[in-house]
């Protein structure tokens, strides 16, 4: 049996308020706690999104209602809103900027938005970026001049892990993390069956898209410039993903530890290193609480099959259907309380803590 502390996932997609047949505050986070996350930071591109005063409430009204896990709520960055983002930091995980397409309708093309919310939010919490490429070689030029700390989200190229590491080797405030279906699944070829149990494009689609094998090796070999884990978890529901317009995105946070622990295995990875990159940095870049009396317990001999079947998000599929891990969450404590045991989570309703407040 391992022992591990709580794992914090500090990029979610919980869908509420506003598209709760995907997921909500409590399925995300029964999720989370059959995945050995304890602590999720969620991502404001809901409907409507997290911008300002009123959409937080909402937000953490409903969170408060139903969270089976502890959590913080990002803001998101718009065009006008950069006083009263930086207003509430403080009841907020951070601040997200997304600077590259995505999914919904926070996106801030003009470059001469992003510096009101460089200049104003508070310099001991990092903005956020959803920002690819050159884009992102941007977003820590911005860091450079107002000299205040980026995080780069979900990093999938070897451009972007070079360049990061040639930021942090120059003295600016730059961290990032990667999601495991960067680390593990590569873009499609033409012909290939696709991913998810073979069906569809959709289910391809993720934003950044899955890269080349060449830039998931750049990944690998540079695993300590990465900073966190972070699943993006971004649940879209199977008939959603399998339509003609099909939105991007994973669900992730059932499939993170047992794919993390069979890499551990395979002798690719430490524990230390999900130890690091799961809990302590990203519980020291976004000045996260400790949990008391939080540990996840893990069969690390079970051998088993990925099947969506088992999952409790509410989106029903993952693209690991069918894969073949090492290492099964048995047992999470939070705070003090079996939070879950054995496929069943046991903490009810309400019992998650905005670590916030
Ligand atoms: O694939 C993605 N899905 N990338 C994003 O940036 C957003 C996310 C979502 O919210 O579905
Ligand atoms: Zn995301």
């Amino acid at each position: 049996m391992l022992k591990l502390p709580g794992l914090i996932d500090p990029h979610v997609h919980v869908r509420e308020p506003g598209q709760t047949h995907k997921e909500d505050w409590d399925t995300v986070t029964q999720a989370a706690l059959a995945g050995g996350v304890t602590m999720i930071l969620a991502m404001p591109n809901t409907k409507p999104p997290i911008f300002d005063e009123a959409t937080l409430t909402l937000a953490l009204d409903a969170a408060k209602q139903k969270t089976r896990c502890d959590y913080a709520q990002f803001l998101g960055a718009g065009p006008d809103n950069a006083e009263i983002v930086a207003s509430l930091a403080d009841k907020s995980a951070g601040l997200k900027m997304y600077l590259d397409s995505t999914f919904g309708e926070l996106r801030l093309d003009d470059m001469t938005l992003w510096a009101p919310h460089f200049i104003n939010f508070p310099k001991d919490m990092p903005i956020v970026l959803h920002s690819e490429s050159r884009t992102m070689a941007a977003g820590i030029l911005f860091a450079a001049i107002y000299d205040r700390p980026v995080h780069i989200a979900h990093v999938s190229l070897k451009e972007e892990i070079l360049l990061i590491k040639a930021a942090k080797e120059r003295g600016i405030q730059v961290t990032c993390e990667v999601c495991p279906h960067h680390l593990f699944l590569t873009s499609p070829s033409p012909n290939s069956e696709g991913i998810g149990g073979g069906q569809g494009g959709g289910r391809m689609e993720v934003r950044p898209r899955l890269a080349t094998k060449a830039d998931v090796e750049a990944l690998w070999q540079n695993m300590d410039v990465i900073d966190c884990f972070a699943t993006d978890h971004a649940p879209h529901t199977l008939a959603e993903k399998d339509s003609e317009n099909p939105p991007p995105g994973f669900p992730g946070l059932e499939t993170l530890l047992p794919l993390l622990l069979t890499a551990v295995d395979d002798g690719r990875l430490t524990v230390d290193d999900i130890v690091q990159k799961s809990v302590i940095n990203p519980r020291k870049i976004f000045r996260l609480p400790e949990q008391p009396e939080t540990w996840v317990e893990v069969d690390e001999t079970a051998e088993y099959e990925i099947k969506a079947a088992d999952q409790f998000s509410r989106c029903g599929w993952t693209p690991f259907e069918g894969w073949q891990v090492k290492g099964r969450v048995k047992r999470v404590f939070l705070r003090g309380k079996v939070a879950f045991e054995d496929g069943k989570v046991l903490a009810e309703k309400g019992f998650g803590q905005n670590i916030r407040y």
